[in-house]
């Protein structure tokens, strides 16, 4: 990396469209912090669980599809917004709605994006806080011998301690907000470098040996033999969210990383491998986890717990299980950061440039709001168990709000915009995709079909085709 090439922590100094940005050093940094934000809890906590409670094969499927022709379109359209918008999310969104001449009021689509990312961070960085209370517990040999009650009540054990959670929690916040307020691509680039790889490598030992396990079949039926009888509307919201939550969607987080984009490189193409990279990651964690939770008589609908009480199992038999335990809970923390880092970007950006503070500053604000926030969902998991909206925790109330309103509006917001608002010409240079054809083809998906997914997955939802 040459030493005169900017850090993303210099944006601080870009309060203003007459100062140069900062930008990623090069293609494959920006591939790295890209794929960093997408790969993370969601695709090793979320996905396996929330496939399990929504009955598997026909849910992945779906989720596949909203990959595809949702979350692909849609992230070449956050990357081009953020890199022709060169600002924060808001910033961006109103330059753009200036240059095509549109309302003033679509930057409020970047403002309540950054209100979302803040909102996921708060309840993101105290399941990151399992992942940390983990380390020490692999390193001391405590999984050694569990069976599925035993690790089962071993993860009782952690969410019914408040204290605990809280500390854990306080400890990701100040590192997150840490990193972030000197610059985030030093340190996630130094991360980057050692996770991506050996996350991968863990996760494909855990396939391993979970195909000794003798449920390997049953794993691969549950994931990949579609019955469409176990999938409801809610079903397909939530796997709508969740192809949002994966890939960093719908909150300003994927346009803040494109406006430190140099011009050049090819969006498609990243988005490409950014969208194969994190469909991968998460498949393979759920190959992982599905035979020993078979194996083990777990229930699938098990909910937030199950890549916590399963895994801990396999470590607790297979050979040198406690250093892959130890190990697998580090990496899983630092893939955490990563995306929670990116989480932050948006506020950070928002706060630096549009109120002119400095960086330290706006961790400090926003980290602040953050550790608030993330006590409401610490207390979900003990003293505020039984308080609940609709049979749902403060918790889930977040989650829910986050991942199936606020991202997929956010989502149908964004490709509006891209799509119906900005001139055809303006986003045919901005998103430089030389193939006529290929170009025409994201066009139409980005104006037909991913709003008209996400509405119908919407209306789907309230029940009104039933
Ligand atoms: N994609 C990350 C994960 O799967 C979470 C995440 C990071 C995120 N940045 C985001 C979710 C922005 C929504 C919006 O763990």
């Amino acid at each position: 990396m040459s030493e005169d090439s900017i850090s993303v922590g210099a944006a601080s100094a870009a309060n203003s469209s007459r100062v140069a940005r900062s930008q990623w050093s090069s293609r494959w940094v920006f591939f790295l912090a890209a794929t960093g934000s997408a790969v993370g809890l969601g695709n090793v906590w979320k996905f396996p669980y929330i496939t399990g409670e929504n009955g598997g094969g026909a849910f992945v499927l779906v989720y596949l599809a909203c990959i595809l022709a949702i979350g692909i379109p849609l992230l070449m359209a956050e990357f081009m917004i953020g890199r022709r918008g060169q600002a924060n999310p808001e910033g961006a969104v109103a330059a753009l709605a200036r240059e095509a001449r549109a309302s003033r009021h679509w930057r409020k689509l970047g403002t309540v994006a950054v209100l979302t990312g803040l909102l996921i961070l708060s309840f993101y960085v105290v399941v990151a806080g399992w992942a940390l209370a983990y380390v020490p517990t692999a390193l001391m040999g405590k999984f050694s011998g569990l069976d599925g009650a035993a690790s089962s009540a071993m993860f009782a054990a952690l969410l019914a301690d408040p204290w605990k959670l809280l500390g854990c929690t306080t400890l990701v916040l100040l590192i997150t907000l840490g990193t972030v307020s000197l610059g985030v691509k030093e340190g996630l680039e130094r991360s980057m470098r050692f996770m991506m790889p050996g996350l991968f490598i863990l996760l494909l030992v855990l396939v391993g040996y979970a195909a000794t396990t003798g449920y390997f079949g049953a794993a691969l039926n549950f994931l990949f033999y579609p019955d469409f009888s176990k999938i409801t509307g809610q079903g397909v919201l939530v796997a709508l969210g969740h192809s949002f939550f994966t890939l960093s969607l719908g909150c300003g987080a994927m346009m803040v990383y494109g406006s430190y984009l140099p011009p050049g490189t090819s969006i498609a193409k990243t988005t490409l491998m950014v969208a194969l990279t994190d469909t991968g990651v998460a498949l393979l964690a759920g190959l992982a986890i599905f035979p020993l939770m078979f194996a083990n008589n777990l229930e699938p609908s098990m909910g937030p717990g199950l890549v916590f009480v399963t895994l801990p199992i396999a470590f607790g038999q297979m050979p040198m299980g406690q250093l892959i335990g130890v190990l697998f809970f580090i990496m899983l923390f630092i893939a955490a950061l990563t995306s929670a880092i990116s989480l932050s970007e948006p506020a950070i950006a928002w706060l630096t440039e549009k109120f002119t503070v400095t960086r330290p500053k706006a961790a400090l604000i926003s980290g602040a709001v953050l550790w608030l926030l993330s006590i409401g969902s610490v207390l979900s998991f003990n003293a505020w168990s039984e308080m609940t909206l609709h049979g749902k925790t403060f918790f889930d109330c977040m989650d829910y709000l986050t991942a199936n309103l606020l991202m997929p509006l956010g989502g149908l917001l964004t490709v509006l915009f891209s799509g119906w608002v900005l001139s055809r010409a303006t986003v045919q240079q901005a998103i430089g995709i030389d193939h006529p054809q290929l170009f025409q083809l994201w066009w139409y998906l980005l104006r037909w079909l991913t709003p008209l997914g996400i509405l119908v997955v919407f209306l789907h939802a309230i029940g009104l085709f039933d």
